[in-house]
């Protein structure tokens, strides 16, 4: 089966929520490692504890929420002007080095983004980064009101491009993702920001800090039976594979 659109999750595989990390210790020197990690896995968290709950709220309010979390659960006081201005960083996300160079090679195909994001956010991360005139579409789970992994996301993927799953190549580094639309059915790489090797050299290296936490829980893939179809360790490496089964 020919892959005819490339479509790329957006926080962890085309922007790196750990941009947000200068930011989080300059409002808060020492802690900024212990905020970045706690925020993005509280807000993960809240994603799923709302689709369960069936209490969808946008991706904001979410990122809003699990920030607030994080600075209540270290202790920390913050004006609601400095926790507007930390959030803000999420819509200010760094592309991964090599996305720009990737997405353009890649481009004779149809390109998109399907993200957990609202369509506010995923608008301004791709504006800033001057990539949105390289894609086709950007789907947000917000038309569906429920978070990834819910089939129901990767459907409507499959629906707004007008293709069949197997046609459709998605690109995730996040283990969850990467299990919902292999599951679902879509043609799936992974994208390994973190070798299995560096990782267990961090978590035996002593102390565990945050980051290797979240890297361990986060950037590993699932073991819930489903499996990507390939491993890329950059996302320049698709455009050989995409080339070949064009
Ligand atoms: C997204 C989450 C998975 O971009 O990071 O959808």
């Amino acid at each position: 089966m020919p892959i005819k659109a490339v479509v790329f999750d957006a926080y962890g595989t085309l922007f790196d929520v750990q941009s947000v990390a200068g930011l989080t210790e300059a409002a808060f020197p020492g802690h900024g490692a212990t905020i970045t990690q706690i925020w993005r896995l509280k807000q993960l968290e809240y994603t799923w504890l709302r689709s369960l709950m069936g209490r969808y709220e946008d991706f904001w309010s979410v990122t809003r929420a699990s920030l607030d979390f994080t600075l209540k659960t270290l202790g920390l006081e913050a004006t609601p002007e400095l926790v507007a201005r930390i959030a803000a960083a999420y819509d200010t996300l760094s592309l991964y080095p090599e996305a720009l160079q990737a997405l353009e090679a890649l481009a004779p195909t149809r390109l998109a983004i399907f993200s957990n994001g609202s369509p506010s956010m995923l608008a301004n991360l791709t504006k800033q980064a001057e990539i949105d005139g390289l894609l086709e579409a950007v789907i947000s789970v917000d038309e569906i009101k429920v978070y990834k992994p819910d089939p129901r996301g990767y459907r409507l993927v499959e629906q707004r491009l007008g293709l069949s799953s197997a046609e459709i190549l998605f690109v995730s580094s996040n283990g969850f993702d990467i299990a919902g639309a292999k599951a679902y059915g879509l043609t799936v790489a992974r994208i390994e920001r973190i070798t299995q090797a560096a990782l267990r050299a961090e978590l035996t290296s002593g102390e565990i800090g945050p980051a290797a936490m979240f890297k361990a829980l986060r950037m590993q893939p699932e073991q819930l039976g489903d499996e990507a179809d390939l491993t890329i360790s950059a996302l320049t490496d698709l455009v050989p594979y995409v080339s070949a089964r064009r």
